[in-house]
């Protein structure tokens, strides 16, 4: 085999554990083949993924040559903990603009505002498309009313994103049988299959990309701080949490990276009761608009506890698409604030 067969032939083998093959998810570097040695240069993101790549080639072609000599060009490097996005790449040059909707901690309704605000941002006229970055916990697809659509291909052989409310959305529950089964993948898998969405979708041209993160500071929010221009952060959190550490950690870690924070959103900030309408302030006031003074970050505004966005949201009618005026109010206003305090390119 020459080295162009062998690139054919390694091209068309299947990553262990998912559809996609090696070739589609552009982990080959070069490939040459001198005197019966194979040399083949893997383009991976972690160690984990290059040692599943090696053996896979190892199994498939160790047979057919004197030697493969396999080495690994790593993508991105892994500074200290978090990476490094001072310099990152950009894996979504059709996206104007990139938000990443994040959180120190689980829970606290960083979904909710993702898709809210993209929505927003749509309204007003731009076009936005939501990547559903928690990909171990995606529930965007229920969010929006598309968890029964699965995804398709268009004939240049891209995903064609789901669609509603305006935005256009991606997510691994689309590629999933149905939009509960349990995603139970290494972190590298995880990490290409979020590359794949950015590279091989056709989002079109975006004036906004809203990124749903996932909770913490794991692999995925690296690769995304990475490989991805992230214009805005905006920090989710909870009156409860204001005051915590994980706060203080979300904050430290976008500084220390680089990424620039958008602002604090204040969510499930105050009480409204369904039958009165009357507001209490359960948790005091002025929590979110504090630790954004302390950290001279803007605070972009505060949702209430409200059991109708919580029951519209389940039901995938988004509030500031089909809720009352207050719940779009407090939505669109965020996104003015988001807009008044971030330098964006539109
Ligand atoms: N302002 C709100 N009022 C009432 N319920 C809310 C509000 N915001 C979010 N919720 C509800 O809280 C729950 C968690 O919200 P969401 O899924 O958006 O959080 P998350 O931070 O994305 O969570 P995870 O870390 O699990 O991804 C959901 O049931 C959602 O409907
Ligand atoms: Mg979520």
């Amino acid at each position: 085999m020459n080295s162009k067969d062998l690139k054919e032939a390694l091209s068309a083998l299947k990553y262990p554990g998912i559809e996609r093959t090696i070739g589609e998810l552009k982990l080959l570097g070069e490939i040459k083949v001198v005197a019966h040695v194979a040399n083949i240069e893997l383009l991976t993101i972690s160690d984990e993924s290059y040692l599943n790549v090696k053996k896979l080639i190892e199994e498939n072609f160790a047979n057919k040559y004197e030697r493969l000599n396999i080495t690994k060009k790593n993508l991105a490097k892994k500074d200290m903990n978090y990476g490094n996005s001072a310099a990152p790449n950009n894996r979504a040059p059709y996206a104007k603009n990139i938000i990443a909707v994040t959180s120190g901690k689980g829970g606290v309704g960083k979904s909710t505002v993702s898709v809210n605000i993209a929505i927003a941002l749509a309204q007003k006229g731009y076009k936005v498309g939501i990547l559903d970055a928690d990909v171990y916990g995606p529930n965007i697809p229920r969010l929006t009313n598309t968890d029964v659509e699965r995804i398709q291909w268009n004939d240049d052989d891209k995903i064609i994103p789901a669609e509603n409310y305006g935005i256009k959305i991606m997510s691994v529950a689309l590629t999933t049988p149905t939009q509960d089964t349990p995603l139970v993948w290494r972190s590298s898998v995880a990490v290409n299959a979020l590359i794949q969405f950015l590279e091989d979708v056709a989002w079109g041209e975006l004036d906004f990309m809203v990124i749903d993160m996932p909770p913490g500071t794991g692999d995925v929010q690296l690769t995304i701080a990475q490989e991805l221009p992230i214009a805005a952060a905006v920090l989710v959190t909870t009156p409860q949490l204001v005051a915590t550490d994980d706060v203080s950690r979300a904050v430290m870690m976008f500084k220390d990276i680089g990424v620039k924070m958008a602002g604090i959103v204040e969510n499930m900030s105050f009480f409204i009761a369904p039958d009165t309408g009357t507001r209490y302030d359960i948790f005091g006031t002025g929590g979110g608009e504090k630790i954004a003074a302390k950290y001279q970050i803007p605070f972009l505004g505060a949702i209430p506890l409200d059991m109708q966005i919580r029951e519209g949201s389940d039901k995938g009618e988004p509030p500031v698409s089909l809720g009352s005026a207050e719940q779009k109010k407090y939505y669109q206003d965020i996104v003015e604030n988001i807009l008044t305090h971030s330098d964006f390119n539109i």
